[in-house]
């Protein structure tokens, strides 16, 4: 392993993710842990197949120009992806203490940022806001590529929308309309309208998909 472990950030479900320190250089690591319950052939293709996804969703977005961590080492051997550092919190945390301008201007730019994404045939897959990260200067980064898809597939691309609007409505209820609206600006400006017209729908499609299975469940 490069460098010198300082903390672990985050222990997952599925990876542990810890800072380190390289030749004073920061960087993150996201370790696949093996799970007992899985046939070690199986768990060790499936650890192998998705730390090779990950770098290979980031790989093509850095080509399209979305700000993401770079990936600076993959070691398959132990599932390991070593990334950039981004020094920031997750959007999560600071949505709520932020002004209104600066809210709708965050929204706006990831809206930019997702519209060119999607155009570019990615879906993030789990587009929450712990999953967008914001820096000291006011610049937002996408990561956990972990359930991503490349595709063009608009019922795919519309999840993100979706999950990232369920986001909002569970933990920053008070923002979520402005945001909404300026993620939607942002988006069509990068995307088009038409080609968020078509998402929209899809949107739409998958909440009254959602409201269902709750009434179902709640009928049950
Ligand atoms: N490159 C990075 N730079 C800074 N923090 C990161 C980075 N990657 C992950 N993190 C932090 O670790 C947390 C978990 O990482 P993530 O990739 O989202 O894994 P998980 O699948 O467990 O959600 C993130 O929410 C973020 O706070
Ligand atoms: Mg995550």
């Amino acid at each position: 392993m490069p460098g010198e472990k300082l903390e672990v950030i985050r222990i997952g479900a599925e990876a542990v993710v810890s800072r380190l320190e390289w030749n004073g250089f920061k960087m993150v690591s996201k370790h696949r842990v093996p799970k007992p319950y899985r046939f070690p052939e199986l768990d060790e293709w499936v650890r192998d197949k998705r730390t090779l996804h990950e770098a290979k969703v980031i790989a093509s977005l850095r080509k399209l120009g979305i700000p993401c961590p770079a990936i600076l080492l993959m070691d398959r051997s132990e599932a390991t992806l070593y990334m950039q550092f981004i020094e920031g919190i997750e959007l999560k945390r600071a949505l709520d203490s932020l002004p209104a301008e600066e809210v709708e201007r965050l929204a706006r730019e990831l809206g930019r940022i997702v519209g060119r994404m999607h155009k570019g045939g990615v879906a993030h897959g789990d587009l929450t806001t712990s999953n967008i990260m914001l820096d000291k200067y006011g610049n937002l980064y996408l990561i956990d590529f972990g359930l991503s898809a490349l595709t063009d597939d608009p019922e795919e691309l519309a999840v993100d929308i979706h999950l990232l609007d369920r986001s909002l409505e569970s933990v920053h209820h008070r923002v979520r309309a402005t945001f909404m609206k300026s993620f939607l600006k942002g988006y069509m400006a990068a995307a088009g309208m038409e080609f968020l017209q078509r998402l929209i729908e899809k949107v739409k499609e998958i909440r009254s998909r959602g409201r269902y299975v709750e009434e179902r469940r709640k009928r049950h």
